[in-house]
């Protein structure tokens, strides 16, 4: 909640903590695969990062879904991994493959990320950010991001994505003190990075922790909530009046806890989370993001209408932002997006 002027942009207003109707909507992974003109613009790099790093490309990327949907805000395109990229490690995607990192495992390995420079290292994505800012229509909000420190490191150790994460879990719990080191590696690069954002036109920032929900209780505080809570008094305390929304996927009976102890100004609910029980439970005055079942986008028709009125069901007097809760599948129809922005907006 944050005491903003009124910018005309609904997803701002919203995030200063009054409600908005209809609900302002984005959906985490607008961009990318499921669209065509992305496949086409994305056949231009060589590989996934030079993509990320081209700032003509990042930012048609950005830009694609906003011209195509109407969206309240376009989202910086990019990627989470490209914070452990920037500390020197060796960062890969490879096609259908998802990302290859060659893993971290000891103390020597830490020693060799090279924590000066994550920002100049970064150039490119700053120059995106600017460009859309300029480009935007005067309605639509800008949001920057960046993995958790818990989510990056979990693909700093595992080296690639994993079910049960039984590697960095392992290490952290075996290896505590050299653990607590990575994420305060991952922690301060992730406040330069969050800030260059801002400084360079991002309104709002989102932390993604993908994986919050594989940790029990004593790690979710110590890995997710901790590492949270310094990234945003960092920001608090540098940018006051630009919001962060944090995305412990997965967090279930623990998001009371983060939502009260993490210092977030919004909070975005995965698609497990029950609404009505959210609502019960968070402050009344949060700002909640979330939380449509992204296989209801897929089928489209009567199962999203039918789930759409349920998430505005409990929007009424809320500060609700409509979002999906998790990404765009790569096989969603992309008329299935604009039937689902129709439905929000009532149109
Ligand atoms: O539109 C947007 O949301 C902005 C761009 C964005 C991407 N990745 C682009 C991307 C954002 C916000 C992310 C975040 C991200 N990246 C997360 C957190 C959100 C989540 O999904 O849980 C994670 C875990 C990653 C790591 C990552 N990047 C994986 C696991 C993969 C491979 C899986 C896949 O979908 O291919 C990526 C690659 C990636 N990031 C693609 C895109 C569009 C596809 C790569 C391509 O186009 O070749």
């Amino acid at each position: 909640m944050h005491a903003v002027s009124d910018t005309g942009k609904p997803f701002l207003t919203l995030l200063a903590g009054n409600a908005h109707s209809p609900p302002p909507i984005w959906l985490m992974r607008q961009a990318g695969r499921y669209l065509p003109e992305y496949r086409k613009l994305r056949a231009q790099a060589a590989n996934f990062l030079d993509f990320c790093f081209t700032p003509d490309l990042a930012i048609e990327a950005t830009l694609q879904p906003i011209r195509r949907f109407g969206l309240d805000a376009a989202i910086l395109f990019s990627d989470i991994l490209t914070v452990p990229w920037a500390l020197g490690q060796k960062v890969e995607f490879l096609e259908g493959e998802g990302p290859k990192l060659e893993p971290l495992r000891t103390a020597g390995d830490l020693d060799r990320l090279q924590q000066d420079g994550v920002v100049q290292r970064l150039a490119p994505v700053y120059r995106t950010v600017a460009g859309v800012a300029a480009a935007l229509p005067a309605k639509t909000a800008l949001i920057g991001f960046a993995g958790a420190p818990w989510t990056v490191a979990a693909y700093m150790v595992e080296g690639h994505g994993s079910r049960d994460f039984l590697d960095v879990k392992s290490f952290g719990m075996a290896q505590p003190a050299l653990f607590d080191r990575l994420l305060d590696i991952v922690t301060q690069a992730t406040i330069v990075h969050l800030c260059a954002q801002i400084e360079a036109g991002a309104e709002a920032v989102q932390l993604f922790d993908s994986w919050a929900g594989v940790l029990a209780e004593a790690e979710f505080r110590r890995w997710v909530i901790a590492p949270t809570k310094i990234i945003a008094s960092a920001l608090h305390e540098r940018h006051p009046s630009i919001p962060l929304i944090g995305f412990p996927r997965g967090a279930g009976g623990l998001l009371p806890a983060y939502a009260r102890e993490a210092g977030v100004g919004a909070i975005g609910l995965d698609t497990q989370v029950p609404l009505g029980w959210a609502m019960d439970i968070l402050p009344r005055k949060l700002p909640v993001q979330g939380n449509l079942d992204p296989v209801a986008l897929v089928v489209g028709g009567q199962a999203l209408k039918e789930a759409v009125k349920v998430i505005l069901g409990h929007a009424e007097g809320r500060p609700l932002i409509f979002n999906l809760g998790h990404g765009v599948p790569q096989t969603t129809p992309p008329d299935h997006v604009a039937e689902l922005v129709d439905l929000v907006r009532g149109s």
